[in-house]
């Protein structure tokens, strides 16, 4: 193969976390790494992964250093293999990471890490992608980073062409458009201990409502994108807390059970309950893992970090507003 890229060639890039309001969970395709369920997210502000891509001469394989570790570059060699490949060039790179926030303890550090990945690669490469195609390079590293492209609003489309191109996210709606905010009440601080990938194979081979999972999806969808397109805040915090708890449902029914809640969880949502019956419109959201996200609108949302800090065990309460598209650093 020729080498068209030149060693040394380097870009950066930041994306931002994202947090589903409808979750995807389940796969169509292993290898493309395609959903089996759409899904519709919101990208926060205040959670991003800043990112460095450099292609270097003699390595051997890709390197991946997070936080200033190194790590399995499996994933991410799956996104530069890509961008390789549409470069005719075999350099292997060196992936400089960083989070602003705990890493693979469910605050989406895999959608912002592998949509960050995505634009610096391509960048590096001298590629100019389109958005759609920085979400499906970034699919092949996690699902959710397909929507960590975009900020605001995005619905990750599912698809069904065997070559996985019509398996994209896309925006329903720039942030500014609707300000929201978000406190994500951080109950622990390690990895959790069983990947999505792991849990959601898992699900499909033992959960009973596994099958009920994928026949209500489209309807949660449709709804979702209602409600976000009537700006109506109450149905889309009922339509998310719902679609959660039926997504903790599948996996609470999981063999072995996937239970990614610990006491301070279970605290929170009461406070979120508790939080609406004194008449603040409050909803929570969680996925594979310990942290519960807090919907609210900007005015209510001192109020609601308050009450969220002193629920026992809750470590730290962040607040973000809804975030940017994914971008070039340098
Ligand atoms: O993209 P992954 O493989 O990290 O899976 C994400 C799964 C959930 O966060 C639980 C749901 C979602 O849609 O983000």
């Amino acid at each position: 193969m020729s080498q068209t890229l030149e060693a040394g060639a380097t870009a950066r890039a930041r994306a931002h976390s994202n947090i589903a309001l409808v979750k995807y969970w389940g796969k169509n395709d292993a290898v493309l790494n395609t959903p089996a369920v759409g899904s519709i997210s919101i990208t926060l502000d205040a959670l991003y992964t800043d990112t460095r891509v450099t292609f270097r001469a003699g390595l051997a394989t890709d390197e991946l250093w997070l936080n200033g570790c190194r790590h399995d570059a499996t994933k991410a060699s799956r996104v530069l293999d890509l961008v390789r490949y549409s470069r005719g060039a075999t350099l292997c790179a060196i992936v400089e990471s960083t989070n602003n926030f705990p890493t693979g303890a469910g605050l989406a550090s895999s959608a912002s890490g592998f949509a960050a990945l995505a634009v610096a690669a391509t960048g590096a490469a001298g590629l100019t992608p389109t958005a759609r195609e920085l979400s499906i390079l970034a699919r092949h590293g996690s699902g959710s980073a397909a929507r960590s492209i975009f900020g605001g609003f995005a619905e990750m489309h599912a698809g069904s062409a065997a070559d996985g191109l019509d398996s994209y996210a896309e925006q329903l709606l720039p942030g500014a458009d609707w300000p929201l905010a978000i406190l994500v009440a951080i109950t622990a601080h390690g990895a959790k201990p069983i990947n999505s990938t792991v849990g959601m194979g898992a699900t499909a081979v033992s959960s009973p409502f596994y099958l009920a999972w994928l026949a209500t999806a489209p309807t949660d969808l449709a709804d979702m994108r209602a409600a976000i397109a009537a700006f109506d805040f109450v149905r889309v915090g009922e339509l998310a807390e719902y679609n959660c708890l039926k997504l903790h449902a599948l996996m609470l029914t999981t063999r072995p059970a996937l239970i990614y809640w610990n006491a301070a969880t279970v605290a929170v949502m009461h406070a979120v309950r508790d939080l609406r019956a004194s008449g603040i419109a409050a909803y929570f959201t969680i996925d594979a893992g310990p942290q519960v996200k807090v919907l609210c609108l900007p005015t209510d949302a001192s109020r609601v970090h308050a009450a969220l800090s002193t629920v026992g065990g809750v470590l730290e309460v962040r607040q973000s507003a809804l975030g940017p598209d994914a971008y070039r650093l340098d």
